[in-house]
């Protein structure tokens, strides 16, 4: 078979001579004879502090890609530092998707290796690599070490929230908060908790789209280099055998991917990146999907969840321990970039600290995965994660307290006078992926000082938001259509009753119908700035559909562009 490549470099010709000439640098000869040119979609940035080491990672990669008779190709593509970006990462992650598939189709590649880790990146590196078709593998770049203050493991993310709420409750000093901070990020590699990042490079290894065992290596680790070197030895062999993603993901794929979601007590961000990177393969996959996992016990005592930390989940048998375990849930058809069943050899993978990964047979929780509520507050459904929550509030009701933006949630919330006690139930609307725009993570709403002080940590919160995969509570998300697409939650006003029943998967609104009927939905103030910000808001899907542009959906192919000369 003819690579696409060869389209830029077979001939004796004008075309031929500019494509090739510019390319040598160095280069052999034969470097274009028909060699598989791999690209190494590389999302390091000084600003994604997460993916840093990406640089080095790449160099591993390359190093296997010219073993195996390919030509390696570094190319940079947009990064997203999810501590960094406003109004939020999310907003620019299919951006960096349209990004990607544009520039590998553009250029004379014939592989690529898809290097990420910071929550959004690995994301959009997918769906951008879906669209395009190309063989692909992804390398997950690895989370950090622990870092400890005062003798006591600090989990990224989820330590913020719980140590800027201890401030705010008087219970540390801002010196301790500072000592605190300039202890957390330990090392190179992304966030140590189960949160956004690490959820999605087990998802990814679930999908089959990373070597097996690749997800929660350390950042630091050395075995990270080695998994490289293999990587960049296989994406060669897979050109050579056209292993594209549409062949990896099937639908299989998806519910290996959810099962393992549930059974690692992962981020609620992974749906809409899930559903999305469906969207863009044509496999069906819908909340309800989502839901169906919902029995799937708890493995994995990692924060926000649990107690312990990435580096522990590795040391305690990683991912593939996990696999093991929920096997009878997995498809045992499902295939990885290896072109082998998923489940192939997970007989041998081994739970080596039952502290950290407990056996299916005694879990955490019976019940860990993501439940999807749906009810006149959320037709198109919502989500919760009852793993993060408490459990004397799944089934509750009470009376909202309704804020139109986090702006005016932190300006209020201090207010010794704001009417609210821990039966409340805080709504936050205007924050959907149309509305804020971009859908930040701000659903994990901050409880008010007046409740923090007299020891209350956690009571209802609403949104058509999403939180932080390190965040925890209970707190339910992605509420669709969101308030500024038209949904219900628009319409709610504080002095209503809403009840929430996990058990029965409902968020009730309780006002009678011609009540809402007569309403007119408070809609968020905003200017939009024109650019790529009005393109999303005039094209982004709600969130049960992935959050993708509508007109991303689906694989544009691989064909060659015409010449450019
Ligand atoms: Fe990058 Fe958490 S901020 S993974
Ligand atoms: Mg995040």
């Amino acid at each position: 078979m003819a690579l696409r490549s060869q389209a830029w470099y077979t001939g004796l010709n004008r075309s031929a001579f500019h494509h090739r000439a510019w390319m040598r640098r160095g280069l052999p000869d034969d470097a274009f004879d028909g060699r598989p040119q791999i690209a190494i979609c590389t999302t390091w940035s000084d600003l994604s502090p997460c993916n840093r080491h990406l640089q080095e990672v790449a160099e591993y990669v390359a190093r296997g890609v010219w073993e195996a008779g390919g030509v390696p190709l570094e190319m940079p593509v947009p990064s997203m530092g999810e501590n960094q970006m406003r109004p939020t990462a999310m907003l620019y992650r299919n951006l960096a998707a349209m990004a990607v598939e544009e520039m590998i189709r553009a250029n004379p590649v014939d592989g690529v290796v898809l290097l990420g880790g910071c929550d959004k990146t690995i994301p959009a590196l997918l769906m951008g690599a879906c669209s395009v078709d190309l063989p692909a593998l992804v390398v997950a770049g690895g989370p950090m070490l622990t870092g400890t203050w005062r003798g006591r493991p600090l989990g990224c993310g989820t330590d913020v929230w719980r140590l800027s709420e201890e401030m705010r409750a008087g219970t540390i000093t801002a010196d301790e908060f500072r000592a605190a901070e300039q202890s957390m990020i330990r090392s190179r590699g992304h966030c140590n908790t189960m949160g956004t990042a690490s959820t999605m490079a087990c998802v990814t290894e679930a999908l089959g789209m990373t070597l097996p065992g690749n997800a929660g290596i350390p950042a630091p680790d050395s075995r990270l280099l080695q998994l490289a070197h293999h990587a960049g030895r296989r994406i060669v062999r897979m050109v050579e055998e056209d292993l594209t993603p549409s062949r990896v993901l099937g639908p299989g794929s998806f519910r290996n991917a959810l099962a393992t979601l549930a059974a690692i007590g992962g981020s609620t961000n992974a749906v809409v990146h899930l559903l999305a990177i469906a969207g863009r393969v044509g496999v069906p996959l819908s909340l309800d999907d989502v839901d169906a996992f919902h029995d799937v016990p708890l493995l994995v005592n990692l924060q926000p969840a649990g107690a312990h930390l990435m580096e522990d989940f590795f040391r305690a048998g990683g991912l593939r321990a996990v696999l093991r375990e929920i096997r009878d849930r997995l498809d045992p058809k499902a295939i990885t970039v290896l072109g082998r069943p998923l489940v192939e050899g997970l007989e041998t993978a081994e739970i080596v600290d039952p502290t950290v990964i407990r056996p299916a047979a005694d879990p955490l929780k019976p019940a860990a995965g993501i439940a999807v509520l749906r009810g006149n507050l959320a037709p198109d459904g919502a989500i919760i994660k009852p793993a993060a929550a408490s459990p004397h509030l799944l089934r509750h009701r009470g009376r909202a307290i309704v804020f139109e933006s986090p702006e005016e949630l932190h300006h209020r919330l201090d207010d010794p006078g704001l009417d609210v006690d821990e039966t409340s139930v805080m709504v936050l609307r205007g924050c959907g992926p149309k509305g804020y725009p971009g859908m930040p993570e701000v659903g994990n709403m901050p409880l008010p000082a007046k409740l923090l002080e007299r020891g209350v940590r956690d009571i209802v919160r609403i949104s058509d938001a999403r939180m932080s995969g390190t965040a925890y509570g209970t707190v339910v998300l992605h509420v669709a259509p969101e308030s500024a697409a038209g949904g219900p939650l628009a319409l709610v006003r504080t002095g209503d009753e809403i009840t929430l029943d996990v058990e029965r998967r409902l968020l009730r609104l309780e006002v009678p119908d011609d009540e809402l009927a007569r309403r007119r939905p408070v809609l968020p103030e905003r200017t939009l700035r024109g650019g790529y910000e009005a393109l999303y808001v005039e094209h982004v899907m709600q969130a049960d559909k992935g959050a993708d542009l509508d007109f991303l959906v689906g694989a544009r192919g691989r064909a060659v562009p015409r010449e450019s000369h």
